[in-house]
């Protein structure tokens, strides 16, 4: 596995959000709200925070490294500059604040140590208005980074058994194959790709 400072290295020009994200903001759209207040959890280079903050979205950019706070301040242009906070800081111990409309976890949330799981999770639902949206990734059991007891890992009833009642799930693609990693290596990934409504 690469290390975070390599993932930054990597994707530091990266600029093409996440399907997932794309997707939840259409969803909003499609309910003719345009914007709202969002959390990008484990924000890495900032690709998503960046599509958010041009679409017209507050954004709270959070993560555990300082150098992925520093690359996306870099990054971001500066008429969006008003319209984003950040927050150094662990899944494990980390506060939101309430009501927020979107919180989108791309790629970051398998990272999230099993022990701490249960209360990012918790605080995830709690930060979430209802009618807000959830948007991110999680990695399945046939992951080849499954067997790392670091990871948090989920069958398809697990996945199912987070959103339940409270959310709807609105999209659930799983992608499972040998496909290339951000640095073109090639790694067997397993993958769902969530978007879901909190309804109660
Ligand atoms: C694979 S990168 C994904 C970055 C970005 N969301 C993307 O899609 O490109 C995972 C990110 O989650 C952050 N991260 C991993 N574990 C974390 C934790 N326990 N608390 C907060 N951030 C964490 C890493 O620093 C990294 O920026």
């Amino acid at each position: 596995m690469r290390t975070p400072e390599e993932y930054f290295e990597g994707t530091m020009d990266m600029t093409e959000p996440r399907k997932t994200v794309m997707l939840a903001h259409k969803y909003f759209q499609m309910e003719n709200v345009n914007t709202g207040r969002a959390v990008d959890l484990g924000a890495g280079t900032g690709r998503d925070t960046l599509f958010l903050l041009r679409s017209g979205w507050k954004v709270c950019a959070l993560d555990e490294k300082q150098q992925s706070i520093d690359i996306i301040l870099d990054r971001v242009e500066p008429e969006h500059k008003a319209g984003l906070e950040v927050q150094v800081t662990n899944f494990s111990n980390m506060t939101l604040p309430k009501e927020v409309d979107l919180i989108n976890a791309s790629f970051s949330l398998p990272f999230c140590k099993p022990e701490h799981f249960e209360h990012c999770w918790k605080t995830i639902v709690q930060s979430l208005a209802i009618g807000g949206r959830f948007c991110g990734h999680f990695f399945g059991e046939h992951d080849e980074w499954a067997s790392d007891p670091e990871l948090t890992i989920h069958s398809l009833e697990g996945i199912k058994d987070l959103f339940k009642p409270q959310f709807k799930i609105e999209y659930l693609q799983i992608e499972q194959g040998l496909i290339p990693n951000f640095d073109g290596q090639m790694k067997q990934w397993h993958i769902y790709h969530v978007v879901a409504k909190k309804q109660t």
